[in-house]
């Protein structure tokens, strides 16, 4: 097993808006643009300190949120035909493997060559994969603490050969379209022109169904969403009164996409090192889109971005797609 620890430059980028440690002046600057925007927004993956990324967990466990418990069931059902379309020896490389469960799950099946696992945290990710390579010491393993959404420069001790891109959990709807297709161009260039791409696709439903599992009867999701503005007081010495504010989760069945929001539930002045802004009793700062995409469209999208679809394989209910794409030749 290797570990790559990331160029000095990767590590700045990646850790300074995860860490709870005070931000660098540039990352201020750049949540101060979004919050004083005329609607305001703060990019999502300030949702994910130490905290945000526990309470994540805790809402995959929710009844209410279906994606987890929905891809999971066709991993197990349709797992052969997934290991088929793959092949065995694949390159797997998991982006954003967290604690690699949901590849381990399926290495039996798979049975990859080289797994590579990429995280932005590089230290939660040595000690997923040190467990894991005791489990399968035949897999060749390496650990790339790097944030991908800046570039996938992936160093030479990745295999070339066969390159199966993982991409589970619906992530992919946490981009807009255009970002998506741009993203996903970027992993196509990384593939080859034999790798592949397995990802997990959440699929427009019935509007009540995707209300509810973005604002849940026990509030998870609304505690994951407020936990953003204590993260950006330690961020960014801001002093947003959390109780002040409240979480709104909801289907934008126009935009095709579940929108989060906080909404003051008071007239106030939040200040942060450097800049204020005052809000209005209602007014709302916009924190994260969760796109959804029928078939059809999702397919659309991997055309794009030079992938053809070669397998989609669905749940009964047709709420959750897990799709094998190839890479088009060039
Ligand atoms: C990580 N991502 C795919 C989740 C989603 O469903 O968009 C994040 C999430 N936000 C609220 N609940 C879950």
């Amino acid at each position: 097993m290797t570990f790559a620890q990331p160029s000095t430059d990767h590590r700045q980028r990646a850790a300074a808006p995860l860490s709870t440690a005070a931000a660098t002046p540039a990352t201020i600057a750049e949540i101060a643009q979004g919050l004083l925007a005329p609607s305001a927004w703060t990019s999502p993956k300030y949702l994910y300190d130490a905290l945000g990324s526990k309470l994540f967990e805790a809402i995959c466990a929710l009844p209410e949120y279906y994606p987890t418990r929905t891809e999971a069931a066709i991993f197990a059902r349709h797992g052969f035909d997934i290991a088929q379309a793959v092949g065995p020896g694949s390159t797997l490389i998991d982006l954003g493997a967290g604690n690699c469960a949901k590849a381990a799950g399926l290495f039996p099946l798979l049975q990859p060559g080289q797994y590579v696992a990429i995280d932005i945290s590089y230290d939660f990710l040595s000690e997923s994969l040190s467990r894991l390579q005791q489990r399968f010491p035949q897999i060749d393993m390496l650990g790339l603490g790097l944030d991908f959404f800046s570039g996938l420069d992936l160093p030479d001790s990745v295999r070339s050969g066969r390159r199966t891109f993982f991409y589970p959990g619906s992530s992919i709807g946490n981009f807009a379209p255009e970002q998506a297709i741009a993203f996903l161009r970027e992993v196509r260039a990384n593939a080859g022109s034999d790798g592949g791409l397995l990802i997990g696709v959440d699929l427009i439903k019935d509007e009540a169904i995707l209300d509810a599992a973005y604002d849940d009867a026990i509030g998870v999701t609304a505690a994951f969403n407020l936990n953003m503005l204590r993260h950006l007081n330690l961020l960014m010495g801001a002093d947003f009164d959390v109780r002040q504010w409240q979480h709104h989760g909801f289907f934008n069945a126009g935009e095709s996409r579940v929108e989060m929001h906080l909404e003051a539930r008071s007239e106030q002045l939040v200040r942060w090192q450097g800049g204020q802004r005052r809000f209005a009793k209602g007014e709302r700062i916009h924190t994260e889109d969760s796109y959804k995409y029928t078939r059809a469209s999702f397919v659309g999208l991997l055309e794009q971005a030079g992938f053809s679809a070669a397998n989609i394989w669905t749940d009964e209910q047709n709420w959750f797609a897990v799709i094998h794409a190839r890479a088009i030749r060039d």
